[in-house]
């Protein structure tokens, strides 16, 4: 069993982390000084509470961000690998969205009726997923909570079935874990009074059996799957896995629900479509409209006509679907133009390019240290873990996760002007990114390892 510091110095890489520290502390006065100031007003000191799980001692300032860079407020550049954990995942403010929104911004934001842009949206949303029929919402969180509750309307069932170490957003549904094998509701959840096992079944990704016991007893509406397990580091389907998960999905009565909100990094039409899935569902948010707040989800023929029958005969009154600014004109601009202009096949190309050139560039280097860890590449998604093999299911992944390592090498890169993801490994390219940022980063991510050898 190998753990995620062998071949490492441990205490150089702690007193690296002293180091990067103090650099940080002295190279940021002026987000330093803006830190202060918001914590006299903002609770925890930061718009959002996980502001502070950065690796940093206190949280950056942005300024402004473009294409794959952004500048902090004490006039330092960064090559952002992070991208908004994919929200900015097509570059910061691409300029074909950022001139929809500025012609929209004289012509209204919201209006609770359709814009012009509508039609075309759902139009080159169903050419792409290959699902005739959409809906919007705000926020990928609140797409997965509206496509849950309408697809336990629709099937009449009440439970979902959800894969251990998922994240689908602020879904209380999803937030149950398997701890020694038990279905266990997330201890971190806050105010939650709901039992939530009694509706969420959870089991591993790739344990095909295990799908099929839980799926037997015929009371799951629907799986809710991401294609790839991206969010407690990456794990990948086995080969076959899906082929087989689908057919017992049917074959049981369940619906698939497909969150792609990740893996759309996988091509213009994500995952499932690379890779000749069929889901009943899909669901997509972050990066769909450019950055500007909003999700799609799309159903297939069939599963629209039962969701439209469950409404129909319905009492009238609130469904607990939707919000009052949920496809407002201005979200509906910003995704046409990013999925007309931006979400483009060359765009997707140059990603793959320079992303299978920044995996091979990590693999080198990881070896060059004689480490112990392995780098997984979906599309324009890349991911460095501390393990030789990848792990096959969320229970492997979450053993392999290691805070405090990843914070050292965050902050180095950090210092050093690259940003990558926060909580584990992740990182982005866009079409704005270039060689020769990726060869930036993989010479600081060299310095940081040779340090804590
Ligand atoms: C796969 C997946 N689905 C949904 C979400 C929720 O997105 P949001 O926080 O924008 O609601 C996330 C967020 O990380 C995600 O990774």
């Amino acid at each position: 069993m190998h753990g995620t510091r062998d071949g490492l110095n441990w205490p150089r890489a702690q007193a690296l982390a002293a180091r990067e520290s103090a650099s940080y502390i002295a190279r940021n006065p002026a987000s330093a000084r803006l830190a202060g100031l918001a914590a006299q007003h903002l609770l925890f000191g930061v718009p959002m509470h996980w502001m502070n799980d950065w690796s940093t001692p206190f949280a950056l300032t942005v300024s402004e961000a473009s294409g794959a860079r952004f500048r902090d407020v004490d006039g330092h550049e960064y090559v952002d690998f992070c991208l908004g954990d994919t929200g900015a995942m097509f570059g910061h403010a691409p300029s074909a969205v950022a001139q929809a929104i500025a012609r929209q911004a004289s012509r209204g934001y919201t209006a609770m009726l359709p814009s012009e842009d509508a039609a075309p949206v759902a139009a080159e949303l169903a050419r792409r997923f290959g699902l005739p029929y959409w809906q919007f919402a705000l926020s990928a969180s609140d797409a997965n909570r509206f496509v849950l509750r309408w697809l336990r309307a629709a099937t009449g069932r009440d439970k979902v079935l959800v894969f251990n170490g998922c994240y689908h957003g602020t879904v209380d549904d999803v937030f149950v874990d398997l701890v020694d094998g038990v279905p266990t509701q997330r201890d971190s959840l806050l105010g939650q009074v709901h039992a939530l096992t009694d509706h969420t079944v959870v089991v591993e990704f790739n344990d095909l059996p295990a799908l099929e016991a839980a799926l037997a007893r015929g009371d799951i509406a629907c799986v809710l799957a991401e294609p790839v397990m991206t969010n407690i580091g990456m794990v990948l389907p086995e080969q076959g896995y899906w082929e087989a998960a689908q057919r017992i999905i049917r074959h049981h009565g369940a619906l698939l629900v497909i969150d792609e909100t990740h893996t759309i990094s996988s091509g213009p039409g994500g995952y499932a479509r690379e890779h000749g899935m069929l889901p009943d569902a899909l669901v997509v948010g972050k990066p769909i409209g450019g950055g500007i707040p909003c999700a799609v989800y799309g159903f297939t023929e069939e599963v629209a006509r039962k969701v439209e029958q469950a409404k129909r005969g319905a009492p009238p009154g609130h469904s607990g679907v939707g919000t009052t600014l949920s496809a407002n004109m201005f979200a509906m601009a910003a995704m046409r133009a990013n999925l007309e202009q931006v979400m483009t096949e060359a765009a997707y190309q140059r990603m793959f390019g320079l992303a299978a050139r920044l995996a091979d560039g990590l693999r080198d280097v990881i070896a060059g240290h004689r480490l112990p860890w392995c780098v997984t590449r979906v599309g324009a998604r890349t991911e460095f873990q501390f393990a030789p093999s990848a792990p096959r299911n969320g229970g492997e992944a979450q053993a392999i996760l290691d805070g405090e390592l990843e914070q050292i090498i965050h902050l180095y890169l950090l210092n050093r002007g690259l940003l990558i993801t926060p909580f584990h490994n992740m990182l982005l390219v866009c079409p704005a990114t270039d060689e020769s940022d990726v060869a930036r980063l993989l010479t600081a991510f060299d310095e940081c390892l040779g340090e804590m050898r």
